[in-house]
């Protein structure tokens, strides 16, 4: 069976509900305190497996009991943990979010995950076979998403860039990737002094850009195309675009159309509001069949 391999990062998001996002300098009373798995790269991970894929996480943990409770989430979804090394003296990654005014704000620490280093991700990449596809996000070092971009396109694996959170991405990765998947924000920094109708135009059935509950836009050669959003009423956003990410690499692997791989992308992410935490509302295969 062919691999979805997701290199990336896993965290413990440590997540606070509260009425209001207090102003610099202020203090509010929150309402609960919830410590949930989480992590760019383990959410995308957790999301594929959920939807029936085989997939290998490529990460680093810490050696401490967030760690191993990343570990023993990772397993009990299915995922495959043989390249998810701990890292010795050093603590997990985390997230502090705040769901306030129905949106969230996140800093994330990044720990162990910035032991994800070129070298470590080469030898697990070399050593599995049949990999379908490759999932790879930014909260691990740019040297690192580099080098397995330019490896991937060695071997012709195709490559899916989550570019989240935001940062400049080297014209050559641009180059090298075969879907890249940024939200509007991230798109206008990426391409800074390109309208969106420019950058599309550039990367035909390339660029990817998520627009929310709106949906996703892509330029197919010929047009302009928005592939629709769901429209549900959401609990939580944390953890949607990976949900699309995770449920893009599914579809693509099992050989869906572009436009049909969005829409069952854009299904899958609308299911994830509906309930808490990242990966809380992530559907499982017949949840998601169901929904259509
Ligand atoms: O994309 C959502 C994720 O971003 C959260 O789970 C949190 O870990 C942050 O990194």
């Amino acid at each position: 069976m062919s691999q979805i391999v997701v290199i990336g990062s896993c965290s413990m998001d440590l997540v606070v509900t509260s009425d209001k996002r207090p102003n610099a300098g202020e203090t509010v009373l929150g309402e609960s305190f919830k410590t949930v798995p989480g992590g760019k790269g383990a959410n995308q991970a957790v999301a594929s497996a959920r939807l029936g894929a085989d997939v290998y996480m490529i990460g680093r943990v810490g050696d401490d009991a967030y760690g191993q409770d990343i570990l023993n989430n990772l397993h009990a979804q299915g995922v495959r943990t043989t390249y998810m090394k701990p890292v010795t003296d050093m603590e997990s990654g985390t997230a502090h979010i705040i769901l306030a005014e129905g949106d969230n704000s996140i800093v994330v620490v990044k720990g162990a995950n910035e032991e994800v280093t070129p070298d470590y991700v080469k030898d697990a990449l070399h050593s599995i076979d049949d990999i379908s596809i490759v999932l790879i996000q930014q909260e691990i070092p740019e040297e690192t998403v580099e080098a397995v971009c330019a490896i991937c396109s060695e071997k012709e694996i195709p490559v899916i860039l989550n570019p989240a959170p935001a940062r400049k991405v080297k014209q050559e990765v641009l180059n090298q990737v075969a879907y890249m998947t940024p939200n509007e924000h991230e798109a206008a920094l990426i391409f800074d002094g390109l309208t969106t109708e420019e950058a599309l135009r550039q990367y035909p059935n390339k660029l990817l850009i998520t627009e929310g509950k709106n949906g996703v836009r892509f330029f197919d050669g010929t047009q302009e195309v928005l592939v629709p959003g769901y429209p549900v009423k959401a609990v939580d956003t944390t953890g949607a675009g990976d949900t699309f990410n995770g449920a893009l690499a599914v579809a693509l692997t099992e050989g869906k159309s572009l436009y049909d791989a969005l829409l069952f992308a854009n299904l899958a992410a609308s299911i994830s509001v509906t309930k808490f935490g990242a990966q809380g509302g992530m559907p499982t295969r017949e949840e998601l069949e169901r929904a259509k």
